[in-house]
Formats: C-alpha cells, sequence, structure tokens
C-alpha cells in the first residue's frame, strides 16, 4: 500500500508531517551525517536574530528526569552570517526551509522578515515569541495585545506563512493564540519550554548559571499535547506539535489528536536519527492500520478515553 504523508498548510505543501524542533537541528548541515534532509517535511532553523549573539554563561544545559533544562539564550551568528552562509545550502533541497526569528522588539521581528522573504528558498517563518531564556524572550507572548501587534506587523510586511511559537510560561496560552490567529498567523507552533531549575547537591548551587532554564523531552510531552487538544476544540488553525516526541508513538497521538506537522526537538540529542524512525514508524502504523492518507488519521481522536478498559483509573 502506498503511504500518503502529503500535508498542506495554506500554499505550502510538505511531502510529510515530520520536521525538528527550533534550536535542536543546528542551523545547516549539522546533522547531514545522519539524516537525509530531503525525507524531512520541513527543517526548521535555530533562532535567527537581526545581530549575532552569545548566549547565557555556562553551564547553561543539564539532564533532568525525563527530560533536560537548557538556557543557551538565543546563541547564533546573526541575520547577516545566515544569509550569506546558511541559506545556500538549503536552496539545493527539496524539504521546507523555515526560518525561526526572534528579536527584542517589534521592528526587529519586522526587519528580519522583510530581509527573510527575499531571501529564495525561505518557505516560512517561524516567530519565537516564547523564549524563556533572554531578557524580554516572554514578554510579547505574556501578552495578548503585544503578541497581536507583534503577528500584525509582521503580517503586513510579509507573505511568508507565519508560524507563531508560543510557551504556556504561567500566561493564557489560548488568549495569546487567539490574538496571535485574529493579527492572521498562518499556523501555531506549540510549545516552546517551561521554565524550570535544578540543584547539585554537593555544590549547593544551582546547576545552570542562569538558575533557571527551559525544561523539555518527554516530561512536557502530556503538556503539549494537553494545548494542542485545548486549541484544535476551540479554533480553526493548524498546528505544529512539538514537546517530547521521541518516536512514532509519540508523534501518533500528537496526529490522531489534530497536529498538521510534529517536530522532534531533544529526541535529537539521544538519537540524532529519531526524525528518520519517527517517519518510518508513522508509514508502518498507517500500513498496518490500513490508513493510506495521513488526512484521514489526523484528528480522529475518539471523544472518551477508557471505554475498552485500558488507561482506565476509577476516580476517587
Ligand atoms: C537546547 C535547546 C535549544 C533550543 N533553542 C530554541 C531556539 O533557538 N528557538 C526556539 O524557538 N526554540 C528553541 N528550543 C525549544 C524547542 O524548539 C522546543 O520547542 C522544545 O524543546 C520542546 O520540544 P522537545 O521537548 O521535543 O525538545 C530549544 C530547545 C532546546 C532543548
Amino acid at each position: 500500500m502506498k503511504i500518503d504523508l502529503t500535508t498542506k498548510i495554506g500554499n505550502l505543501t510538505f511531502t510529510n508531517p515530520v520536521t525538528v524542533a527550533s534550536g535542536t537541528f543546528g542551523t545547516k548541515d549539522e546533522y547531514a551525517s545522519f539524516v537525509n534532509y530531503n525525507k524531512l517535511g520541513a527543517v526548521i532553523t535555530k533562532t535567527i536574530t537581526r545581530l549575532p549573539r552569545e548566549g547565557n554563561p555556562m553551564p547553561r544545559i543539564c539532564e533532568t528526569p525525563s527530560g533536560m533544562l537548557n538556557a543557551i539564550g538565543l546563541q547564533n551568528k546573526g541575520l547577516e552570517d545566515f544569509i550569506e552562509n546558511k541559506i545556500p545550502f538549503f536552496r539545493k533541497l527539496k524539504t521546507n526551509l523555515i526560518v525561526n526569528i526572534a528579536g527584542d522588539s517589534v521592528e526587529d521581528y519586522v526587519y528580519l522578515a522583510e530581509r527573510l522573504q527575499k531571501e529564495n528558498g525561505v518557505k516560512a517563518l517561524e516567530l519565537n515569541i516564547s523564549c524563556p531564556n533572554v531578557k524580554k524572550g516572554l514578554s510579547f507572548c505574556a501578552n495578548p495585545e503585544l503578541a497581536y501587534e507583534l503577528v500584525k506587523a509582521v503580517r503586513d510586511v510579509t507573505a511568508l506563512p507565519i508560524f507563531t511559537k508560543l510557551s504556556p510560561e504561567g500566561f493564557d496560552l489560548l488568549r495569546v493564540a487567539d490574538a496571535c490567529i485574529r493579527a492572521g498567523t498562518n499556523a501555531l507552533s506549540l510549545m516552546n519550554t517551561i521554565r524550570g531549575m535544578a540543584v547539585d547537591i554537593e555544590t549547593r548551587k544551582p546547576k545552570l548559571a542562569r538558575i533557571f532554564g527551559g525544561l523539555s523531552g518527554p516530561a512536557i510531552r502530556p503538556v503539549a499535547l494537553r494545548y494542542l487538544y485545548e486549541v484544535k476544540q476551540r479554533f480553526h488553525i493548524p498546528v505544529l506539535s512539538m514537546g517530547g516526541i521521541t518516536n512514532a508513538a509519540d508523534a501518533l497521538e500528537f496526529l490522531i489528536t489534530g497536529a498538521d506537522l510534529i517536530a522532534v526537538g531533544t529526541a535529537n540529542f539521544i538519537n540524532p536519527r529519531a526524525t528518520m524512525d519517527v517517519l518510518d514508524g508513522i508509514k508502518s502504523y498507517m500500513k498496518e492500520k490500513r490508513i493510506q492518507k495521513i488526512d484521514d488519521l489526523r484528528g480522529t481522536l475518539k471523544p472518551e478515553a477508557g471505554r475498552d478498559g485500558r488507561n482506565c483509573i476509577p476516580a476517587g
């Protein structure tokens, strides 16, 4: 049986719904010895900022139960380096290049969007308005009015599809999602990391120089799934889901709940071929269930849990 994984978001076609989470797959060909990039539905870059950034002081990552904390702080070589040295690599590929951008102000995002849309090969933008590891990182995502203003300003200067990336960091994600949709985002990326901390009991110091870091990995998967579910219940908007996806079964949970695309993040550090395993596993599952098109699987979540006696813990 020939499996059809074609996924559409607006005018953009993806050969399959598997992509990578920003910041976990480099900015160019770092994973090329493990992964055939042309087999991915899209590649999403590490956040690019207008000017180069050194990131936060070390230590800035540590392992935690079922996940990790990171406080990288958007380290990158800046827009000009990206345009000159990174984009040409993607022009030769068939996969979609989605460039993740961030700034300190609306003007920064607008500048980045205007420059990038002129670059052949850039297929969409992902607005990172939810980085917990930089000074003003959460300010747009914390406030529906600011989120609206930002997305609207970018919308006004570009015809490129816009993915807006949110986190549930203590704010009402659904209200912010609503503002972004009204402002014209084409899709939502759910979700960014959640702030946490860890302590070294020998030194009695926080394990991260910046004390807090963003929690990612399987530990946050149920939260990401919950937000996907809530957003899909409330809005008619494509969603790129990420949060602890490590294998095909994880990805299928999101697809069945309605995700249009899924991204593998932290799992790339443990298994650099995780994306390929996820892709193969989705195909095997569909063959086994005799589902030919991904559109016939997506969003087929049944309304009640536990009817067949599985995963059903009696209340009380
Ligand atoms: C080391 C690391 C660096 C990250 N850098 C970025 C980044 O630059 N921009 C961004 O939008 N998200 C960044 N993220 C967040 C991921 O893209 C993703 O939203 C989050 O990790 C949840 O997915 P996961 O649990 O599969 O890793 C980073 C995550 C990690 C672990």
